[in-house]
């Protein structure tokens, strides 16, 4: 199974059907990151409420909002489906707080960058290791280079396919969703907040302002990734 096969495959499903699809034909190996915002919470429900065979987990940076981790709880609650939890190494993080202290990341792009790596991009290549299929909750309209994204890609980094189920789905597709389907929601999304990240580094957005403007606001609009998602050859 390719990219090309399963983007002909999976051509005017549902991200219902999508997933159904995949684990189907995958009797192992798929995997889904949440970070709890909600169109990862639509993601969530689609594949506990199907009782899909999807590993579910998460990247805790221990730098989450109080808001993050209620939605964490309740989900588990809901659905009584484990979440697997992902941590930072302890002896890198330990260095670069006891050289740097906890907040390095306001200093520069590099050290932003390097708490991102400790806390999210090292933990992450941990979590995909051996795994065929990483699903995610992108949508080509939060940030203009994920309009240069496809549903289905082939994550060179990762040495994995990676297949994003409500990619064209719109904010207002999410929100009628979660409102169907009772899905429990991080109570920041109806604060100015589009885009969820870690605490110190995501601000409320004013409306008409860019989906992603809250997240490490005081870079560089093109400096704006944490180095999960970062294009690769397809
Ligand atoms: S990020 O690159 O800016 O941090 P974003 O918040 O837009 O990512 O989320 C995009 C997708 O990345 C989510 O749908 C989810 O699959 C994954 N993701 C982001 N943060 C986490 C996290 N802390 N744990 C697990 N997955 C995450
Ligand atoms: Fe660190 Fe901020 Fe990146 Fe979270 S978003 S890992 S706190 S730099």
């Amino acid at each position: 199974m390719n990219t090309e096969k399963i983007k002909k495959a999976i051509a005017g499903k549902t991200p219902q059907e999508v997933l159904a699809y995949l684990a189907q034909q995958f009797e192992e190996g798929l995997i889904f990151s949440t970070s709890f915002g909600w169109e990862d919470q639509v993601l969530s429900d689609m594949i506990f409420s199907q009782d899909l065979n999807i590993k579910v987990f998460t990247l805790d940076t221990g730098r989450m909002f109080t808001e993050t981790y209620y939605i964490w709880s309740r989900t588990l609650e809901k659905y009584q489906k484990p979440i697997h939890a992902f941590y930072p190494n302890e002896e890198k993080l330990q260095e670069m707080i006891s050289l740097k202290g906890p907040s390095s990341f306001y200093e520069s792009v590099e050290n932003r960058k390097e708490c991102c790596g400790i806390r999210k991009v090292e933990p992450l290549k941990r979590a995909l290791k051996g795994q065929k299929v990483w699903i995610t909750g992108i949508r080509s309209d939060q940030s203009p280079n994920r309009e240069d994204m496809d549903w289905v890609e082939w994550d060179e980094a990762h040495q994995l396919i990676k297949v994003h189920p409500i990619f064209n789905w719109t904010l207002e597709n999410v929100k009628t969703y979660v409102n169907e389907n009772n899905v429990p929601f991080n109570p920041l999304h109806d604060k100015g907040f589009p885009s969820i990240g870690c605490q110190p580094c995501t601000r409320a957005v004013a409306s008409g302002e860019d989906f992603r403007a809250g997240r490490w606001w005081w870079e560089d609009a093109s400096k704006k990734e944490c180095g999960l998602h970062d294009l690769s050859p397809k």
